[in-house]
């Protein structure tokens, strides 16, 4: 069996160059997802899951695999770091999760302290030898399709994508996901764009591109960099899922005319709702900083960052987003008390 296009992999056939929404640890849950997908992103993916979590039948483990009918199916991250556990994993998902799951992601970027002390993550782009076994042993395991998502090198010293990339390829993934950070940087710095070109150049399989984009443009400008096959999109979809539309069109070279600010918090006010109906009223916590991204760049959006950030309930919270949007709309004096 040849090497499958990333189209074909994902089930996209109409999308020459996918775009993705990344694996974001306490972001990328159904509701956001759902959204993102009904804008334009062709693939999602969970958050990342513990496989050991699973294997111990974890209750918030199991609830991070729920998907959302939009996203006709999405990816599932699993990070771990031993091979057994991340097989039988692998196994039990593509077995009990027909029709939700379409791939199995493998984490081996996360730079998060907790993550690499045990191991995981991005300390096994350390040790390849035991992340070609896991990679192996989860692509022999599992009946869907399996990808790695990691990073430029563990530090600039140590900067092995290329050569990863294609240990991951010999272990039999269907495709690799390129962050062009270091470890060490976490999220700081550019992220470099021809380490992404170097791993493309490396290897057969399909490649996407990560890191720094922000717009329509950007996407454009990583793919034409890079020569990857898909690009993915993490912090810019923070409070805008409209970028996926925004990338669509760029690629499609299509003009494209940015939403209002009052659509913009309409959706935030929609969001809030779905993720109250999804996640109960408790969410409403975490569903604050999603709130507080929407905003971000409007007039006078600090002051409203702090009324966001005092809400306890759904209902407060849609409550200062609409009195927001009619001090944009209308001048009203709902915020009046803010100078
Ligand atoms: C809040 C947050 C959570 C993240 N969680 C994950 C994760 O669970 N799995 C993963 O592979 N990467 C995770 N990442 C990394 C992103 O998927 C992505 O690789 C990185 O942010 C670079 O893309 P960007 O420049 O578009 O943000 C996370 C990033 C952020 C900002």
């Amino acid at each position: 069996m040849g090497t499958k296009t990333l189209p074909e992999l994902i089930g996209r056939p109409e999308s020459a160059a996918p775009v993705f929404l990344a694996p974001m640890a306490g972001v990328t849950d159904l509701p956001f997802r759902a959204l993102c997908a009904s804008m334009g992103a062709d693939f999602t993916y969970t958050e990342m899951v513990s496989a050991k979590g699973l294997s111990y039948g974890g209750k918030n483990s199991f609830a991070l695999l729920e998907t959302a009918a939009e996203e006709r199916p999405c990816g599932v991250q699993l990070f771990g770091s031993e091979p057994a556990v991340m097989a039988d994993m692998a196994r039990m998902l593509s077995e009990r999760y027909v029709g939700q799951l379409a791939v199995i992601d493998i984490n081996m970027g996360c730079p998060a302290r907790k993550i690499t002390s045990n191991r995981e993550g991005s300390a096994l782009m350390l040790d390849p030898l035991r992340a070609s076994r896991i990679i192996s042993a989860v692509v022999k395991a599992s009946s869907l399709p399996v990808t790695v998502k990691f990073r430029k090198g563990y530090d600039q010293t140590r900067a092995n994508a290329p050569e990863f990339a294609r240990m991951a390829e010999e272990s039999g993934a269907s495709a690799v996901t390129v962050h062009g950070r270091t470890r060490e940087q976490m999220y700081a710095g550019k992220a470099d764009w021809d380490s992404i070109a170097a791993v493309k150049r490396m290897v057969k399989i399909p490649v996407i591109g990560n890191g720094d984009v922000f717009s329509g443009a950007d996407a454009a400008a990583l793919l034409k960099h890079t020569g990857c096959d898909g690009v993915m999109v993490a912090r810019g979809a923070q409070g805008n899922p409209f970028l996926f539309s925004e990338i669509k069109a760029a690629l499609r070279g299509q003009l494209y005319e940015g939403p209002s600010d009052a659509r913009r918090i309409e959706t935030a006010i929609l969001h809030v709702k779905a993720h109250v109906a999804h996640k109960g009223e408790r969410a409403v916590i975490e569903m604050r900083k999603h709130a507080a991204w929407y905003v971000r760049g409007m007039k006078d959006s600090a002051f409203v960052r702090a009324r966001i950030n005092a809400c306890a309930t759904a209902g407060e919270l849609c409550a200062v987003l609409a009195a927001y949007e009619r001090t944009l709309l209308q001048g009203s004096d709902d915020f009046g008390d803010r100078r």
